[in-house]
């Protein structure tokens, strides 16, 4: 059974300038497939944001911020607000990894930038997940309890709805070594459990929760099979138009075979 929308994701990071951006996103408008039963989000970085905004079809894609500041303005030079970001985007990815690890982000900081999407009315897409080290020390659970714990503090159930978590193993990100589908399922079932047991059952019924790390064409649809894992966030396939198409076309065969 299918409860919810898919919610397929695709971090551009820090690639495409705003040349090769509209370039990417012309292919993906000829290859993407609409599908009420598949959100597609593109998350390209801030500089091309405001163009693409004016060039998508909000039908055929939504888009997401890379990052945001928790302030909603001031002297803080250099950084982008969930405040400046209404209107341009629906989405906003918190705490990845990468600004975790390479920019030092803190669970305060992102607890307070979770916070400032959703008083801006912005969806984040928080994500948390092991390094290999942890997974070494068999601490998994421990990280992912956590990470949701802190990111997820002050926010009411009703809140909590508009989130999507995004289950990114650190050693899987960009490495080719993806998850297995055990793994990806066993983190899907403990932050629905652990969301569950602090907010309610409904609370827990309205996240979606991705996974993330390594996806690509020929293992997005296992992933999608099980039906605690609502979706996925992708880094490099997301960057080829061809294979974006048929990983949102695999999200789409889910609903498809769960309906058969
Ligand atoms: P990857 O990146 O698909 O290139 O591993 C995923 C991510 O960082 O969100």
């Amino acid at each position: 059974m299918t409860r919810r929308t898919s919610l397929i994701v695709g971090n551009w990071k820090m690639h495409a300038n705003m040349h090769d951006a509209t370039l990417l996103l012309h292919k993906l408008a000829s290859e993407v497939a609409v599908h009420s039963d598949v959100e597609v989000v593109l998350c390209p970085t801030f500089l091309t944001l405001q163009s693409l905004s004016l060039q998508i079809d909000r039908h055929q894609f939504k888009l997401g911020a890379q990052n945001c500041y928790w302030r909603d303005e001031g002297a803080y030079t250099g950084e982008i607000s969930a405040a400046q970001l209404h209107g341009i985007v629906d989405y906003v990815i918190v705490g990845h990894s990468e600004r975790r690890h390479i920019f030092g982000e803190s669970e305060k900081d992102i607890r307070a930038k979770v916070q400032a999407a959703v008083r801006n009315r912005l969806r984040p897409i928080l994500c948390v997940g092991e390094t290999t080290q942890q997974r070494l020390d068999g601490e998994t659970t421990h990280v992912i309890h956590d990470q949701l714990l802190s990111g997820l503090a002050n926010l009411t159930s009703d809140e909590i709805g508009h989130c999507a978590i995004a289950y990114e193993p650190v050693w899987a990100i960009g490495s080719g070594d993806n998850a297995t589908v055990d793994d990806a399922h066993n983190a899907a079932v403990l932050i629905h459990d652990q969301v569950a047991s602090l907010y309610g059952e409904q609370a827990a019924g309205a996240l979606r929760i991705l996974y993330g790390g390594s996806v690509n064409d020929h293992n997005a649809a296992m992933y999608l099979a099980t039906d605690r894992i609502d979706g996925l966030l992708v880094g490099g396939a997301s960057l080829h138009a061809k294979v974006f198409a048929k990983i949102v076309e695999l999200a789409h065969n889910k609903h498809n075979d769960n309906h058969e």
